[in-house]
């Protein structure tokens, strides 16, 4: 009997390279994702329109190669957790845009999990898949990410954004105002030091993190500025959201792009052109969003006049493209 499971995306409303110190994130599931349909085999054999290659892996992973690290990783991940060594034979489609910024690595990872745990009948906590889902990541491809991205994928809620401690991993779903649309704007730009970027800035971090107390030197005393008041402005716009302020969630959202340009330093110039045009079109709110080094930004508008705003500020570059989607469900079976 063919199954079919869907993990989606996520776009991240504030909490910006927070997730590898132990703070706070407010991402929300979208409802662009990736879909895995198949059934139980005795190894894990997929095939995708998307990506090119067949994977045929044992059922208990291995190393994989292309897409197929992810399969494997994963599968891998999850026999060290105790799932039985049961395959998977199918297909995997992704309506998610590669190198947005919006995760669709983790959605491949989630999906793959949440697929090999159902035909296997092996029961895991949501934040333990979303664990071994990021560790996947790191052995398929050596990012060392944080939990932000799988744990969106697997916790997203339908028009709620999803509160996350990753010290503790505890999470609460928190809802969004109806009246304001999610629109996402990828700028197009892809930048190949994204990697790299990423891994050097958490290094950058752990250093701040360690000889806190001592002198900083001026670069990694900004890293760690960008991250304490991040995570504050997490608090302020859960509290404005809870309290229906929701004219408070601009200047949070503008501090918190800034705050990325100038003392983490992952933002471009497109990423910034992006955000000062949305605020100029009349959002209520707008940041780059992910990791940085290209991608997208996020932002929160009337929702009436989503659609021409999210065309109208894609216009401000000729490699963009916007769109409107929705805080949505995290993975589940169809
Ligand atoms: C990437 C990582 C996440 C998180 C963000 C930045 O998306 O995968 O873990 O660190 O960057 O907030």
């Amino acid at each position: 009997v063919s199954r079919a499971f869907f993990a989606p995306g996520r776009v991240n409303l504030i909490g910006e390279h927070t997730d590898y110190t132990g703070g706070l994130v407010l991402p929300a599931a979208i409802d662009l994702g990736v879909l895995i349909e198949g059934e139980a085999a005795e190894r894990i054999r997929l095939e995708s329109d998307g990506y090119e290659g067949v994977v045929d892996l044992d059922a208990s992973g291995g190393e994989g190669e292309g897409w197929g690290r992810f399969a494997g990783a994963v599968a891998a991940e999850l026999d060290v957790l105790g799932r039985p060594p049961v395959g998977f034979a199918g297909r995997v489609s992704s309506n998610l845009p590669v190198g947005a910024g919006l995760s669709s690595s983790a959605a491949l990872e989630v999906a793959i999990g949440v697929a090999l745990c159902a035909v296997a009948e092996f029961d895991v906590e949501p934040t333990a898949l979303a664990r071994a889902a990021q560790r996947a990541e790191l052995r398929a491809v050596g990012v060392p990410c944080g939990i932000m991205d799988q744990a969106a994928s697997v916790l997203g809620e339908e028009d709620h954004a999803i509160l996350l401690d990753t010290g503790t991993l505890e999470h609460r779903a928190v809802p969004l105002p109806h009246e304001l649309a999610l629109v996402i704007v990828d700028s197009g730009v892809r930048h190949t030091l994204a990697d790299s970027g990423y891994a050097e800035r958490r290094r950058e971090l752990e250093a701040a993190i360690a000889g806190e107390g001592g002198e900083l030197e001026p670069l990694l005393a900004r890293r760690l500025r960008h991250v304490r008041t991040e995570n504050e402005r997490v608090r302020e716009v859960v509290a404005a959201l809870e309290a229906g302020e929701t004219e408070r969630l601009g200047p949070l959202f503008r501090a918190g792009h800034d705050s990325l340009r100038d003392d983490f330093e992952v933002s471009t110039p497109e990423l910034d052109r992006l955000v000062d045009r949305a605020y100029e079109l009349g959002a209520v709110a707008a940041r780059m969003t992910g990791g940085g080094f290209g991608g997208s930004i996020v932002a929160l508008v009337d929702r009436d006049r989503a659609e021409p705003f999210a065309a109208a500020v894609a216009e401000a570059l000729p490699t963009a493209h916007g769109f409107v989607t929705h805080a949505a469900r995290g993975a589940h079976e169809l």
